[in-house]
This record gives C-alpha cells, sequence and structure tokens, in this order.
C-alpha cells in the first residue's frame, strides 16, 4: 500500500468467518484495505487527498502535461523528452486506425446496443486485427498498449456516428487524442479553451491504483490471458455505476433537478430537497464518496475549477452553480465529499459531449492506466486468486431423489 499514507485501519471490521477462521483467513468485505498488488504505477494517500502516478503529483500533472505524455508516463515508466514525445505521438497515430474485424462487427447492429455495451464488444473485437495478438511478451504489450488507448477515443467517435447516422471528421493531425476526440464527437473544431480542459480531464482519470476495474484487468491479465481480454474485463468492471458509470447518473440527476425548476428563484430549494429526499431514504448520491479518500479527491478539486471555468465561458452557469450547492448540501447532511466523478459530469456537459458517452469517455482516459498495469502484471506474475469466507449449510449428505 502507500508509502505515503499511514498504516491502514480495516474498515467495517474484519469478520471471521467459520470455515474461514478454521483457517486463519481474515474476511474483509468488499477487500477493503487489502493489499492485492504491488505497483509502481500510482499510488493515492486517501488521509491526506493525494495521488500520485509514478511519483508525480496530479497537483503537478494536472495541466502540465497532456493526455499523451500522460501516458506514456504510465506505460513507459517516465514524461518524455522531446524526441520521445514525437516518437509516441506518431505511433499513436499509426495505431489509432481500427481494422477490418471491428468495422465489420461495428455492422452487425452493435451500434444499437447503449455505448458501454457496445464498447466493450468493440473493445474485445480490437484483438482480430492486432498483429501482436498471442504474444504477452513485453515488447508486444508495449505496442498493444499503445494502440489500445489511440483507437479508445475511435471506437467512441465511430460507434457515435454509427448509431447517429453521421460521417466521423477526419482527424486532424494538428490536434492531440483530446482535441480529435471533440472534433470528432461534436463535428465542430474544437474552442482551444475545450480541449485544453478535456486533456487535463484525460489526465486526471487515467489511473487510480486498485479500482474496480484496474483490478478486474490485473485477475485477467495474472492468468496469462492477454491485454485485449484483461481490458475487455476492465470495461465490464468499469460499466457499473458505483464505478465508472457514477459520471452520467449525475448528470442525470441534475438534468432531472434542472427540469423541476419553473422558477428560478426556487433552484436552490429544489436541489435541496432532492439531495435531503435521497439521503432520508438511505438512497446513495453518485458522485458522492470513496473507498479511500478521506478527505477531498485531489481530482475533484480540479474539476470543479474546470466547472467554474467552463460555465462563464459558455454563458450558462446553471450546470456549475446547481452542482455547487449540492455539494454544499451533501456536506452538510452526510459529510460527503465529491468524488471523480460528480464534477467531470458538468465538464463533459459543458464540453458538448453526450451523457451517455460520459462513461466510454472515462474508459479512454483510464485505458492508459489498465493497460500500464497488464504490462506490470505480466511483467512480474503471479495468479491472483482470494478466498472466501463459505456462509452456506455445514457438510451434508447427497439423499437419493426419490428421499428428496
Ligand atoms: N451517497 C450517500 N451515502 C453514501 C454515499 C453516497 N454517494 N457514499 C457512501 N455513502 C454512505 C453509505 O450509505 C454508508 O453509510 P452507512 O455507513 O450509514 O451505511 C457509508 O457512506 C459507507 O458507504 P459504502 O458504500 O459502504 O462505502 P464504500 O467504500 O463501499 O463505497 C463508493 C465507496 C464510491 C462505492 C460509495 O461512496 C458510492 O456508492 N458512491 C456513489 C457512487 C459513485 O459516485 N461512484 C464513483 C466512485 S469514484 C470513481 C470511481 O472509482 O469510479
Amino acid at each position: 500500500m502507500s508509502q505515503h499514507s499511514a498504516p491502514p485501519t480495516p474498515e467495517g471490521g474484519p469478520a471471521v468467518g467459520h470455515a474461514a477462521a478454521s483457517r486463519d483467513v481474515v474476511s474483509h468485505r468488499g477487500l477493503a484495505d487489502v493489499v492485492a498488488a504491488s505497483t509502481a504505477i500510482s499510488d493515492i494517500d486517501g488521509r491526506a487527498g493525494l495521488l500520485f502516478y509514478r511519483g508525480y503529483d496530479i497537483h503537478d500533472l494536472s495541466g502540465a502535461v497532456s493526455f499523451e505524455e500522460c501516458a506514456h508516463l504510465l506505460h513507459r515508466g517516465d514524461l518524455p523528452d522531446r524526441e520521445q514525445l514525437t516518437n509516441y505521438r506518431a505511433e499513436l497515430a499509426e495505431g489509432r486506425r481500427l481494422g477490418a474485424t471491428t468495422e465489420a462487427v461495428l455492422t452487425t447492429g452493435v451500434a444499437t446496443q447503449p455505448p458501454m455495451e457496445a464498447l466493450r464488444t468493440l473493445v474485445s473485437a480490437l484483438s482480430a486485427d492486432d498483429p501482436d495478438t498471442g504474444s504477452n511478451a513485453p515488447d508486444a504489450n508495449a505496442r498493444k498498449a499503445a494502440r489500445l488507448v489511440a483507437q479508445m477515443p475511435t471506437l467512441v467517435a465511430v460507434y457515435h456516428a454509427r448509431r447517429t447516422g453521421s460521417t466521423v471528421p477526419d482527424v486532424d493531425p494538428g490536434l492531440d487524442i483530446a482535441g480529435n476526440f471533440l472534433l470528432q464527437i461534436t463535428g465542430r473544431r474544437p474552442d482551444p479553451a475545450a480541449v485544453a480542459a478535456f486533456d487535463e480531464c484525460l489526465v486526471l482519470h487515467a489511473d487510480h491504483t486498485m479500482n474496480a476495474s484496474t483490478f478486474a484487468a490485473r485477475v485477467c491479465a495474472a492468468t496469462l490471458s492477454d491485454m485485449h481480454s484483461a481490458v475487455t474485463a476492465a470495461m465490464g468492471a468499469l460499466k457499473g455505476p458505483l464505478h465508472g458509470g457514477a459520471n452520467e447518473q449525475v448528470m442525470t440527476m441534475l438534468a432531472d433537478i434542472d427540469e423541476r425548476v419553473d422558477d428560478e428563484s426556487a433552484r436552490q430549494r429544489i436541489v435541496d430537497e432532492h439531495v435531503r429526499a435521497k439521503l432520508d431514504t438511505d438512497q446513495k448520491i453518485m458522485g458522492f464518496g470513496h473507498r479511500v479518500y478521506r478527505t477531498e479527491d485531489p481530482r475533484a478539486t480540479h474539476l470543479r475549477r474546470m466547472s467554474r471555468r467552463l460555465a462563464q465561458l459558455t454563458g450558462e452557469p446553471k450546470w456549475y452553480e446547481m452542482s455547487a450547492h449540492l455539494e454544499q448540501t451533501v456536506f452538510q447532511v452526510k459529510a460527503l465529499r465529491p468524488n471523480v466523478d460528480f464534477y467531470a459530469a458538468s465538464v463533459y456537459h459543458y464540453l458538448g459531449i453526450p451523457t451517455d458517452l460520459f462513461t466510454p469517455v472515462f474508459a479512454i482516459s483510464r485505458m492508459s492506466g489498465w493497460t500500464a498495469h497488464v504490462i506490470e502484471q505480466h511483467a512480474d506474475n503471479r495468479l491472483i486468486r482470494p478466498d472466501s469466507e463459505y456462509i452456506g449449510q455445514p457438510p451434508r449428505r447427497v439423499k437419493p431423489l426419490s428421499e428428496r
């Protein structure tokens, strides 16, 4: 666990199951505080609210490096120099093309599925056209990781075009991943401020230690399965509303609240009522709370600032203002703080990204972290196979069918 953190204290109290107890095993519900792998990729200090990518503080990286530099850092161990960045960008540009199998899958009706279901299938299909399929060797993994990072935004843009019956604009070689994605999704040449904000979002979401989807990827990779299988597993885990699906739920909540506002002076009261009604009935407010952070999620600090800035730039302050008021009320009522997904919702909305593509956008960024973790897992592998606490029937005899 973190070299920056105080020693962990089990959350919710460890339980000892009867069968597990006989093997001297402690059960941690949800694997809270269990160290499942060693990693040199990222680290969190949940008490201080700090996040590091390969030793760099996210507060220093955010706004200072591009997503391409960040992906290089995660994949190849350090920030690139100029020449390395030029070569890595060229590798990404070359790798973004989709192969014939993926194109064929896109014609099967997959584009009528909801985004994360379609993209889970499409990410899996990418392996069919990958020249390094079948090899888990370090050089093959490095090439596959770059291709997957480059292909993910293309997949989302092509999926979106197919379902809307539009054509994907050609990439602009003068733009990086962030700019080209906004260009291809909105169909307009993006404003430089929007590109900078989105690039920063991609950096902020790139990796986050042993989150559920990364863990899923590592469990899969640890069987010595391949990188495409591992990231397909990760896509499935990211889809859930307790993980990557939360950003979409946040925007849906803000839009629902907004629909109920018929008089501007009532907006804050309606936000308050929504929050209290949810919390009074033990329902979760999406975009709040975190397994690891005990203070502000450092990514939320940047996303809040970005949301405020985009509110000014777009002249549409209501999404930021509602979010800020909701944050205040949730803190007053339940002392919960926003996580990465809360302000990401209004930021993506301001950037013109359709709400149901918010989780795919998370995947575009997190693909860099997942693939880095697969590289790391394969480089020093041991099967990940935890135990379970048995809570079923005690041992019993099988009766013949006539006696049951
Ligand atoms: N709204 C209301 N109550 C909450 C929330 C929330 N968002 N989050 C936690 N709580 C309460 C929870 O009800 C429980 O209360 P009590 O002890 O009274 O039963 C307590 O806080 C602990 O919650 P938990 O769900 O047991 O905590 P966890 O560490 O297992 O879960 C979490 C962490 C992120 C799943 C949870 O906070 C949550 O469900 N948040 C909403 C979904 C969300 O925003 N997910 C994105 C997570 S961050 C990005 C990512 O990793 O994808």
